[in-house]
């Protein structure tokens, strides 16, 4: 049975101080949403540690917001998998769209990224996407399908029960614009059936499928309604505990 999830992902918001105190709101908050819901929290690699604490024994799960691509040595400013792990992660986000456009993280380099961090216990919520131009030239089928083929086909069926799949259109995300709720449906059930494709019926029954793209308290409703949304990646709203409480509450 998949998941239903709602996941924040601070991005580079917050002081070490403001987030643990936006920890604290929503470990205090997260009593109201019911245990079938998970939340989870993604910070910036500075504020794990700290936030961990805050989380530890609640159903606040832990991630971050990537991981390096190489074990460990000499890798200036990266982060290893297994040091995520040490410091009580649960999952990590990998395939941001904004790590894609920003820092030229490739599907080779997340294939990368994926196998260590499965190999070190953590789950990944990988995230796929297309681009206003992809959108508008009829390809964002074709854009999530290579991004999962490119990403998810090196992965097994037993991987996959470690792997969750966000689906951002890149125009929706920080834009106010989200995806109607139909548009969404429509490529979350494609999601599925591409994930089906190799891996099986059962496994694709199986794999939450997250929406992230300015998902609010209100249309949060509408949105996890469709039979394929399992929740949501929530970026913006998330860094308000009211909000993202009430998002988790819109199941
Ligand atoms: P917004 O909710 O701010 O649009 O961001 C979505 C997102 O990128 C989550 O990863």
């Amino acid at each position: 049975m998949r998941k239903k999830i709602v996941a924040g992902n601070w991005k580079m918001n917050t002081t070490v101080p403001e987030g643990i105190e936006l920890a604290k709101a929503v470990v205090a908050k997260s009593a109201e949403v019911p245990a079938d819901v998970k939340l989870i929290i993604a910070t910036p690699f500075t504020h794990l540690y700290p936030v961990a604490e805050v989380v530890k024994g609640t159903p606040v799960a832990l991630s971050a917001e990537n991981c390096a691509d190489k074990e460990k040595g000499a890798y200036t400013g990266e982060v290893a998998a297994n040091m995520l792990a040490s410091v009580g992660c649960e999952y990590t986000i990998l395939g941001h769209s904004e790590r894609r456009q920003y820092y030229g993280e490739t599907d080779e380099k997340l294939v990368e990224k994926t196998k260590l961090a499965l190999a070190n216990g953590l789950k990944v919520i990988l995230c796929v996407g297309e681009n206003l131009d992809e959108r508008e030239a009829g390809k964002h089928f074709d854009v999530c399908e290579a991004q999962i083929k490119n990403v998810l086909y090196n992965f097994t069926a037993e991987d996959m029960k470690n792997i969750v799949i966000a689906y951002e259109p890149v125009w929706a995300i920080g834009t106010g614009k989200t995806a109607t709720s139909e548009q969404a449906e429509e490529i979350h059930a494609f999601i599925r059936k591409v994930v089906a494709d190799k891996f099986g019926a059962q496994v694709a029954e199986d794999t939450t499928i997250l929406y992230g793209g300015s998902c609010k308290p209100s249309n949060a409703k509408e949105l996890f309604a469709q039979k394929d949304i399992d929740g949501g990646l929530i970026g913006g709203a998330a860094l308000k505990a009211d909000d993202f409480i009430a998002i988790a509450l819109s199941y």
